[in-house]
């Protein structure tokens, strides 16, 4: 029983009992913990049937993870949402006993499948309109791939820090630490707790608007580990507005921040982050461009900001002001420029991967790595093989052009990421034409060039 069927049975019971009509906190935080008991047992962290009696009579999260422990919790796993534990009813037990005992399907899978659950029980009306849209596995694994070059555990590291700075249900963080487990090679159990520890009570720091989503994060990250440890650096709050994080503290920012245009910010909250980051967001500009100045603001002299955001901040006009920023406060590493394929499910955005590394000056040579898929009419069963290619870093790739381009030639008005044949044949193109080419959509540039090719060949 993989993700679709353990998904099919909690709709299946959230349909039969009306589950999530009500209290939805209280609701979400019983199928967590469902959630969680299977897991724990599946995995022969705790004896569900020993402990069958004690279970249903204090079905909480800290009841079970105290049984996992082998010893009460000494503080609450969650402070933040203290909801009281309901009796629980035959039926629902029943119900409870019988996911827990059906075939161990959870045993060695990776805990980040409780976001991908969580996620499914949200509405899809509040994703849209709160821009959560979470990232999907291979996309974080890439992004996390580029992280941890700098990152060798054991090695006096005590104090680097990576912050997904709006976590949501953790999916960035739990590539991170798969990744830096990945490039640890093989540990002895002593070290890997070790490490485990030193992950969760230091280095991954996430934050999040949304309490269900850090308690989700939370327990993705507690239960990677073979014992119980309680991770000290989720944070519940917003992160554009309240001193969560310390200024200049972190190494890495990696983030798929919310994208929400102006339409949907209340009056009030925007006015108020229109002053705070009056550099970068004014106008009709995006939320987003909060968190790339707020990632600046908390990275380390020379940390790294990743985050695969909307793409319209590269050309949109209400975008200069971040672009000017950017160019003046970050080394421009890369950008895979997906080119209007929405490789996020559902998202009504066309995304793009930024990475960039904090500088007070920035080297006249310094060059950006962009790779820029060609437009084609790829089917979401393929979009996981395409997200795959770019780790191949090919440069004769079929499904994406890769080139260099100097950051010192970006232009604020709107950034031209064409390789340089291409930008030659707009330039041409340009001089042939009474109006220019920037803000034409990609798409509706690559028609023109189509309509210019006699021009073209006559340049
Ligand atoms: C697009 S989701 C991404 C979640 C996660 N980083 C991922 O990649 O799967 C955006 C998240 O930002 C959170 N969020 C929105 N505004 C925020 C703020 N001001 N401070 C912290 N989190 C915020 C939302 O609750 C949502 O979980």
């Amino acid at each position: 029983m993989k993700f679709q069927e353990i998904s099919d049975k909690l709709t299946q019971f959230i349909n039969r009992y009306n589950y999530l009509t009500e209290d939805r906190s209280a609701n979400v935080l019983f199928l967590l913990t469902c959630i969680v008991l299977k897991y724990l047992a599946d995995n022969q962290r705790i004896d569900f049937e020993a402990h069958r009696k004690d279970i249903k009579k204090h079905f909480t999260l800290d009841y079970i993870l105290g049984l996992w422990q082998g010893a009460p919790l000494r503080s609450a796993f969650w402070e933040q949402e203290q909801i009281d534990p309901q009796p629980i009813g035959d039926e629902i037990w029943g119900w409870v006993c019988e996911l827990t005992t059906a075939s161990p399907s959870l045993a060695g899978e990776n805990p980040g499948l409780i976001g991908s659950l969580y996620e499914a029980s949200l509405l899809i009306n509040h994703k849209k309109n709160h821009g959560i849209f979470y990232t999907p596995e291979n996309i974080a694994a890439y992004m996390a791939s580029d992280v941890l070059r700098s990152f060798q555990p054991g090695h006096d590291q005590q104090d680097f820090r990576i912050l997904d700075p709006a976590c949501g249900s953790g999916s960035l963080l739990n590539a991170v630490y798969d990744e830096i487990v990945a490039q640890s090679g093989a540990l002895s159990p002593a070290e890997k707790e070790a490490q485990h520890r030193q992950l969760l009570d230091t280095c991954l720091l996430g934050v999040d608007r949304d309490p269900i989503a850090c308690l989700v994060t939370r327990l993705i990250l507690t239960l990677k580990g073979s014992q119980y440890v309680k991770p000290r650096g989720v944070f519940c709050g917003d992160i554009l507005t309240e001193e969560i994080v310390t200024a200049q503290s972190v190494d890495v920012v990696i983030g798929n921040p919310p994208y929400v245009g102006h339409k949907e910010i209340q009056a009030e909250y925007m006015k108020l982050l229109k002053n705070r980051y009056a550099e970068v967001y004014r106008d009709k500009g995006d939320l987003s461009y909060c968190f790339i100045y707020r990632g600046w603001e908390l990275l380390k002299p020379a940390g790294q900001l990743i985050h695969i955001t909307s793409r319209y901040f590269i050309e949109a006009f209400y975008g200069k002001p971040l672009r000017a920023f950017i160019r003046k406060a970050f080394a421009i590493q890369e950008i895979v420029d997906f080119n209007g394929l929405r490789v996020i499910e559902g998202v009504g955005v066309d995304p793009a991967i930024i990475r960039l590394a904090k500088k007070n000056r920035i080297d006249e040579g310094q060059t950006i790595l962009v790779k820029r898929f060609f437009i084609k009419n790829h089917k979401p069963e393929s979009y996981p093989q395409l997200i795959q290619s770019l780790e191949q870093n090919n440069q004769q790739s079929d499904i994406y052009e890769s080139f260099e381009l100097l950051q010192a030639r970006l232009n604020d008005d709107s950034w031209r990421l064409y390789s340089p044949a291409t930008q030659g044949i707009i330039e041409k193109i340009e001089k042939k034409t009474p109006f220019a080419l920037d803000n034409v959509r990609p798409l509706s540039l690559n028609r023109l060039i189509r309509h210019f090719v006699p021009l073209i060949r006559s340049c």
